[in-house]
């Protein structure tokens, strides 16, 4: 039982009615809030958005997480031929496909086991829970590419989500309203530079330092609503998949759910409530969106709309 009470035509809106609740923070209205942003920075040349990345080396602004693997990889040198060793938090066969396809456009391989052709290592963090490099991985010495896309925030037991790898790639629509941005933390200057237009450049660093700043209260905020979907999940017998340790802001609920099958045929009942969501494809769950923007209400209605949906693809 939700706390919100609701008739099943508001909890099952005709599609063209639903409302839409993404993985990401961004809505329209701030188009115009980030263009005012922008306009007051007056065009400042603004490196202070850099000090969120609590780190030495160089700092590039990217017009997305894809192009910033993609700069990391041509600056290690990968070409066709070579593989990159894919960790992830949960080893699960799970990879966005925005990963793979990247690695896969240089015409390079990626693979989930260290082989000889394996020339860089790619860490996952997905959904913000930190993935481990195994010894054996961390002992053939290869670079490391750090995948903080869903990671914003996150810190380690260890303190090291960030700051262990050669290089690191952060996604910024994932942590701030933004539509579009990356970041790559580099060793040194890359050999390329990003395709980020002109425009982009100029009001970037003032939009990635005002919305930064009030990164702990969102973080705090991300924390928060998962003990929320934890405790409306909780009264239904559902747990979450994975746990946050200290330091972990969840980018995602991921529902613990064995049953595949019936979790992709969840999937469209969701996705035509507005609700953006997907199977944990070969882990065992479900993610949610879980991000700073979204309200109570929100979880509400995403948690008693997965409810609904699982009692009838139970029935189906
Ligand atoms: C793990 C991971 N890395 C990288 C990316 C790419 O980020 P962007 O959408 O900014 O290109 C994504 C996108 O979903 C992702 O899930």
């Amino acid at each position: 039982v939700t706390d919100l009470r609701l008739p099943p035509e508001a909890l099952h809106p005709d599609e063209f009615n639903a409302p839409a609740i993404r993985m990401v923070p961004f809505e329209m209205g701030d188009l115009q809030a980030n263009a005012r942003v922008a306009l007051e920075s007056e065009g400042r040349h603004d490196m202070e958005w850099q000090r969120h990345f609590e780190r030495e080396g160089v700092h590039t602004l990217t017009s997305s997480g894809r192009e910033a693997i993609d700069l990391a990889l041509d600056d290690i040198g990968l070409g066709p031929g070579d593989s990159v060793l894919i960790v992830t938090t949960t080893g699960g066969p799970y990879i966005s496909a925005c990963v793979t396809q990247t690695i896969e456009r240089r015409g390079c391989r990626w693979s989930r086991t260290l082989g000889p052709d394996s020339r860089a290592i790619l860490m996952i963090h997905e959904f913000g829970f930190p993935a481990r490099l195994p010894e054996a991985e961390r002992a053939a010495g290869l670079p490391v590419i750090e995948d903080c896309a869903y990671a914003f925030g996150t810190a380690s037991v260890e303190g090291s989500i960030g700051r262990f790898g050669d290089y690191v790639v952060y996604s910024l629509p994932k942590a701030i309203p933004v539509s579009y941005g990356g970041v790559l933390l580099s060793p040194g200057p890359l050999r390329k530079t990003s395709r980020l237009s002109p425009e982009a450049r100029a009001e970037l660093p003032a939009l990635a330092t005002h919305h930064l700043a009030a990164s702990s209260d969102d973080q705090a905020r991300r924390r928060a609503l998962f003990e929320v979907y934890r405790a409306r999940f909780g009264a239904e017998g559902f747990q979450p998949l994975l746990e946050p340790e200290a330091g972990v802001v969840p980018h995602a609920f991921i529902v613990a759910l064995a049953d595949q099958p019936l979790a992709e045929r969840m999937k469209p009942m969701l996705h035509k409530a507005g609700i953006i969501s997907s199977v944990f494809y070969g882990g065992g769950g479900y993610f949610l969106p879980n991000h700073q923007r979204l309200s109570e209400a929100a979880v509400d209605y995403v948690v008693a709309n997965f409810l609904a949906a699982h009692r009838q693809a139970l029935s189906a």
